[in-house]
């Protein structure tokens, strides 16, 4: 990762050939003293904050046997760890997978949870401390009572890196209030097929939108990593085009000249490398029938050499696996990841069977041993950096900020701007007391709105976690007394009573990854789409709001809809959408997609196809 002021090469340059010299180590034999305990470590160079990082890292290299080199290199699942394990094995991480908690899911419970690995990991002879991993996507999401902000599409629409960097802090915050200080965030997929089922992991179609919102990276990192007590690991995701498959196939081919490639998904890595980038994650995805796994030109050459990236990379989940086609990491699987630049290995759970493989392919000399220490130097170094050697215990007096005002209050700020107003024929804002009728299926659910990777790996609907649903915010803003809520309106609903206008709030259901593929397209339910017809008939003012990851078919509404709004998947803050209705807020987001006519092919900016609404499209309100 690059710091803003590099100490003097000469002076780092002396240090290390210094403490090479301290340190005569056979290459995998331990010097002497092999320190076993803190009293012993005390006082070693490695230990020493006052020592640049190259010199601390090449101390503490010069002193690890294999089996500490293979161990720092294999990031294990919480789930089949313990902290005898993180010791007997010298893992160099764990991770929680989506949804992966602790019992209780509180504050403390990570704490705790992370902090007891941490004691495994102090109690081995070099006592290196484990980076502890999750994904920590739009907030600390996994955790009950963290402030869930909007999914990276909607901050997208908001075009505004400064909101974007803020909202990394306040995650960061919340993320280190657990103990955990890495997320494997952001994504810098730039997509391009919106049926991919993680379209709403994307800030949009442009690489330009996207390396413009590497700002969070700045917000998680701070600066430089490890400036701020808060500062946590960032991983720039999924290396590379990952969002330009081939009909938006999860894990697919993307199928481009490398010309393409690099214009597209490979620009933003440049501004997430500017900005320090501590991490990168390898995409599950294929270029031209190339595994990513497998893609040392991609990897080595390109990112590590070219781009300068000098953080390291981690496979993604299981991802070396998938080399050879077969069933598990084979030896083949590893030395080929391993070889192409893989760093870290997120195993996630054979982790034993595959140290003695790493172990054993380096033994054989099929993976060279200055592959492994260029690894282990690279993941040393964010450690380092991270200040884990001084502070690797979790710092208790973060707790209240998770789910604090402060943030809530920054994520309904985020997820009014990131609301695009399509279309308009004066239905909004919606005038103070005018009566209103709220229904539709995302109205009331915190769960919906929030989407995937909230509190599980899918999301769920219903009241999931703590937060506003925009029927509430809508209550507040009206008053009780000037909403009526009918989620499926039947037509006595609609037609009885006076309402002066209709909110229908439809859209998608929560999912995550392969499992929001949508290859035919991306359409609103039966039970939406009869609400529709129902409030149509009825010749209601009516207002849709889109709660969804993407773009869906919508095209059929225009005609006699009054309103039309993206609300992307706002998360916890749902009054953030009533803002906006009400004119509280002037809506000022832009689509950072194409909305295509039909959903069931890619358009995007410049292909020549024409969209519903284009990249850029949003209205606001005129200046009353
Ligand atoms: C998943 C995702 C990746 C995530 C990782 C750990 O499969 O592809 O984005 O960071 O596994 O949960």
């Amino acid at each position: 990762m690059t710091q803003p002021t590099r100490p003097c090469a000469l002076l780092v340059a002396v240090a290390v050939a210094f403490l090479a010299g301290c340190t005569a180590a056979t290459p995998d034999g331990p010097p002497e003293p092999d320190p076993s305990t803190s009293a012993q470590r005390a006082g070693l160079p490695y230990l020493d904050a006052s020592l640049p990082t190259a010199a601390r890292v090449a101390d503490l290299l010069g002193r690890m046997d294999l089996a500490d080199k293979v161990g720092q290199m294999t990031q294990a699942e919480r789930s089949v760890v313990s902290p005898e394990a993180v010791a007997e094995l010298r893992l160099g991480s764990v991770l929680s997978g989506g949804g992966s908690v602790p019992e209780p899911n509180t504050v403390e419970g990570w704490a705790d949870l992370v902090d007891g690995l941490q004691q495994g990991a102090l109690s081995t002879p070099l006592g290196i401390p484990i980076l502890y991993g999750v994904d920590a996507v739009h907030g600390h999401n996994n955790l009950a009572g963290a402030t869930v902000f909007p999914h990276n599409i909607g901050l997208g629409a908001t075009r505004d890196p400064d909101l974007v960097e803020a909202i990394g802090r306040a995650t960061a915050v919340e993320v280190a209030a657990t103990g955990v200080d890495w997320t494997f965030a952001p994504c810098l997929c730039v997509v391009r097929d919106d049926r991919w089922g993680r379209s709403y992991e994307s800030f949009g179609e442009d690489p330009a939108i996207v390396g413009a919102m590497t700002s969070v990276v700045t917000g998680l990192q701070t600066e430089s990593l490890g400036s701020e007590p808060t500062s946590i690991l960032a991983t720039a995701k999924h290396y590379v085009g990952d969002g330009g498959t081939t009909g938006g196939t999860d894990q697919g081919d993307t199928e481009l000249s490398e010309a393409e490639l690099r214009a597209i998904h490979l620009a933003p890595y440049l501004a997430a490398i500017e900005r320090g980038v501590g991490s990168v994650m390898v995409s599950f995805s294929s270029w031209n029938g190339d595994k990513l796994h497998g893609d040392a030109y991609l990897i080595t050459d390109v990112l590590k050499g070219e781009l300068g990236f000098d953080g390291f990379v981690v496979s993604d989940w299981a991802g070396v696996d998938q080399l050879d086609g077969a069933e598990g990491a084979s030896r083949q699987d590893v030395v080929q990841a391993v070889n192409a630049g893989v760093d870290m290995v997120m195993v996630p759970y054979e982790y034993e069977s595959f140290i003695a493989t790493l172990t054993s392919v380096v033994e054989d000399g099929d993976v060279p041993r200055e592959r492994i220490d260029d690894a282990v130097r690279r993941i040393l170094t964010a450690k380092v950096e991270l200040g884990l050697f001084e502070a690797p215990m979790t710092d208790r007096s973060l707790a209240g900020e998770v789910g604090s005002s402060e943030h809530r209050a920054l994520a309904r700020r985020a997820v009014a701007e990131s609301l695009v107003v399509l279309q308009n024929s004066g239905a909004l804002p919606i005038v103070e007391g005018a009566r209103v009728l709220v229904t539709g299926s995302n109205a009331d659910d915190v769960g919906n709105q929030s989407g995937g990777w909230t509190l599980t790996w899918q999301g769920a609907s219903g009241d999931i976690v703590p937060g506003t649903t925009i029927l509430e915010g809508l209550q507040e803003a009206l008053g009780d007394d000037r909403v009526t809520y009918a989620p499926d309106a039947e037509d006595a609903e609609i037609t009885a009573g006076d309402h002066d206008v209709a909110v229908a709030v439809v859209g998608e259901t929560p999912y995550a990854e392969f499992e929001g593929d949508r290859p035919g397209g991306v359409r609103l339910s039966p039970a939406d789409l009869a609400l529709l017809d129902r409030l149509h008939a009825a010749g209601l003012p009516t207002v849709v709001v889109v709660v969804s990851g993407r773009p869906m078919d919508v095209t059929a509404l225009l005609d006699w809809t009054d309103a039309l709004v993206a609300a992307w998947l706002p998360g916890t803050e749902g009054a953030g959408v009533a803002d906006v209705l009400t004119g509280a807020v002037r809506p000022s987001g832009t689509l950072p997609v194409s909305w295509p006519r039909s959903t069931d092919r890619p358009v995007n900016d410049g292909d020549g196809s024409s969209p519903l609404f284009g990249l850029g499209a949003g209205l606001t309100y005129e200046e009353r």
